[in-house]
């Protein structure tokens, strides 16, 4: 099989700098070539130099070159629930930092109005972004995850009672924010279906959202309520999450079910939506995320499932970029 290292020094000659990322799967080549400030016929010259470069290789049945242009916003991604307390912002937080993990420009927008909890998630209390040109700076959480916050807007315990325009333009200051080199911002939605979600959907649309939901009936009824909504204002539902499936007692190991188990990936089965994973109930994830160490950055089973989830969204976000692509 041929390295990442061996398609590197192929591209080097002529795509010295622009190499981004490369994705081998099922005798499939992808590589990503940054051609921002290059005429078209550069780039075109660009990457046919590169398909030739990279025709025929070991274990290599197709080439595709997946031609970006760095200045581009980021692509967003929606973690939802119907529900409150089900665990987005604990979801969004270890995505962002397994998909990081797994070498991917990765940030965060803590989108909650209500209960921004960012802050605390990745480590970062108290922490006030600065604006350069009109436009916030992303502040540098656990994990080397890039994020924004409502709550670095607000003062801390301040209530924030924001209502339609003044929320939706929070949003804006959150997303249209320096974000650089991230490619794709995970955003951590509060529960429902209310104003923020209505202008996350109408001004920054997202490219797909990832489903939230605990076992219990009534959380996968509020879940399929979130999903129709997404699927109303046309953002495709990236899949289904399991949270807080199954206990792991702290003392023996042993697994029990308060909340029931698999009820979330039967309801995504039932809608015709991918299952992308659960994550038990575990007191150290708690703990963890307290103590503002996203439990993702572990080695152990969470960090696993965690990671499992973020191959699934990393996966579906590529697809979605190769499909574009043509
Ligand atoms: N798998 C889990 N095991 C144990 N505790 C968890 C798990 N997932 C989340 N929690 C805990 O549950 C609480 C709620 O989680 P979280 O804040 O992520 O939910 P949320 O859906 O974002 O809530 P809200 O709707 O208020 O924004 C937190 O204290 C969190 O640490
Ligand atoms: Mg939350």
């Amino acid at each position: 099989m041929v390295t990442d290292e061996q398609i590197f020094k192929l591209l080097t000659p002529f795509a010295d700098g622009r190499v981004g990322a490369i994705r081998t799967k099922d005798g499939q080549l992808t590589v990503m070539l940054d051609m921002s400030g290059l005429a078209p016929s550069a780039r075109n010259y660009i990457a046919q130099q590169a398909e030739a470069a990279l025709a025929g290789l070991d274990g290599i049945d197709a080439v595709r070159i997946l031609q970006t242009a760095q200045r581009s916003a980021p692509d967003l991604i929606a973690v939802a629930s119907g529900k409150g307390g089900v665990g987005k912002s604990t979801l969004s937080a270890n995505l962002a930092v397994a998909m990081a993990r797994a070498g991917r420009a990765v940030g965060l927008v803590d989108a909650d109005i209500y209960g921004p909890s960012q802050p605390r998630l990745l480590g970062m209390e108290g922490s006030k972004p600065v604006a350069e040109e009109k436009k916030m700076l992303p502040v540098i959480g656990a994990g080397g995850i890039p994020f924004l916050s409502m709550g670095q807007l607000a003062k801390p315990g301040q209530a924030i009672a924001w209502r339609g325009p003044m929320a939706g333009n929070a949003l804006t200051q959150l997303v249209d924010a320096h974000w650089g080199s991230v490619r794709e911002l995970i955003v951590d939605l509060p529960p429902g279906t209310g104003d923020i979600q209505l202008s996350m959907v109408q001004k920054h649309k997202p490219i797909g959202a990832v489903i939230i939901s605990t076992p219990q009936d009534l959380a996968l009824i509020d879940a399929a309520r979130a999903i129709s909504f997404f699927d109303q204002a046309k953002v495709p539902i990236i899949g289904v999450v399991e949270n807080m499936s199954g206990y792991i007692c702290p003392n023996c190991g042993d697994v029990s079910n308060p909340f029931g188990a698999g009820g979330a990936e039967a309801a995504a089965k039932e809608l015709n939506l991918p299952f992308l994973g659960r994550i038990p109930l575990d007191i150290a994830i708690r703990h963890a995320s307290d103590d503002g160490v996203p439990p993702a950055l572990g080695d152990g089973p969470i960090a696993k499932a965690y990671a499992d989830i973020a191959a699934k969204v990393a996966d579906w976000a590529d697809q979605r970029t190769a499909n574009m692509g043509g």
